[in-house]
């Protein structure tokens, strides 16, 4: 598919052909502005292509109605949305006839035990405002893994997160039955996952780690800077 924002604009995405596995874990990385995001909105089906097309499960996105996509995937941008009301509300919102039990395996497994103790357990009040982005991000992700959808896609969506924690977090949705897209905040993001895909607005390598360190210069480049830990957000 390809994606340009206007009618004579440069695509962002140009030709990209890749096909995903059910069940595998993909990591997407590039450069700042190169479209990681552009591609997730795409995926999700809430930016629709200038050309191609895009299948989830076999179904083309941009024709799905609302509540079929919802039932197809869940996009956790960088920004995790919680809203006013209990912490176990918040993690069923994807998946409302979750059990107690439920809710406490995400609990574990995700790494929330400490956050979610200090709010008051599961009928503990959540008010946005008072969490701190790390927070906010965990609680998305709690609810993200609850969710019934075969594909997760993960935009950034740990980048507030400590490496251990984000370790945890993204292993435990790996585990997850289902399909796992992350752009990659961290180089162990690229590790960790089956492929991965490096954008450099020329072409798309796609491979194995070690493939796409033999192929892509850029990736080469980037694994060094994150390497030499100058990559840390502000
Ligand atoms: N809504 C939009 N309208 C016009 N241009 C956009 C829009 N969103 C993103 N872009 C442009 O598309 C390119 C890719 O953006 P994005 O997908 O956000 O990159 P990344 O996530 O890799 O940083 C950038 O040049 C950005 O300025
Ligand atoms: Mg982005």
């Amino acid at each position: 598919m390809t994606l340009s924002y206007g009618v004579r604009a440069e695509p962002v995405l140009d030709s990209l052909d890749l096909c995903v596995a059910a069940g595998e874990h993909l990591a997407v990385v590039g450069p700042s502005g190169i479209g990681k995001s552009t591609l997730t909105r795409l995926v999700a089906g809430t930016l629709a292509p200038s050309g191609g097309e895009i299948r989830v499960a076999g179904r083309s996105v941009t024709a799905c109605a609302v509540a079929d996509l919802t039932a197809l995937r869940v996009l956790v941008p960088q920004e995790a949305y919680v809203f006013s009301g209990t912490v176990g509300d918040n993690l069923a919102y994807l998946r409302p006839d979750a059990t107690g039990a439920d809710l406490d395996a995400t609990v574990r497994a995700l790494g929330l035990r400490s956050l979610v103790a200090r709010l008051g357990g599961l009928d503990g009040p959540v008010r946005p405002g008072e969490l701190s982005p790390a927070e906010r991000q965990l609680i998305a992700l709690a609810r993200a893994y609850l969710s019934p959808a075969p594909l997760l896609l993960l935009d950034e969506a740990t980048c507030h997160l400590d490496p251990a924690a984000e370790a945890q977090a993204e292993e435990a949705l790996a585990r997850r039955p289902g399909t796992l897209l992350v752009v990659a905040h961290r180089l162990s993001s690229a590790v960790r996952a089956d492929r991965v895909l490096v954008l450099d607005g020329v072409q798309a390598v796609c491979g194995k780690h070690e493939e796409v360190l033999a192929r892509s210069s850029l990736y080469r480049d980037l694994t060094g800077h994150w390497n030499d830990g100058s990559h840390r957000e502000a």
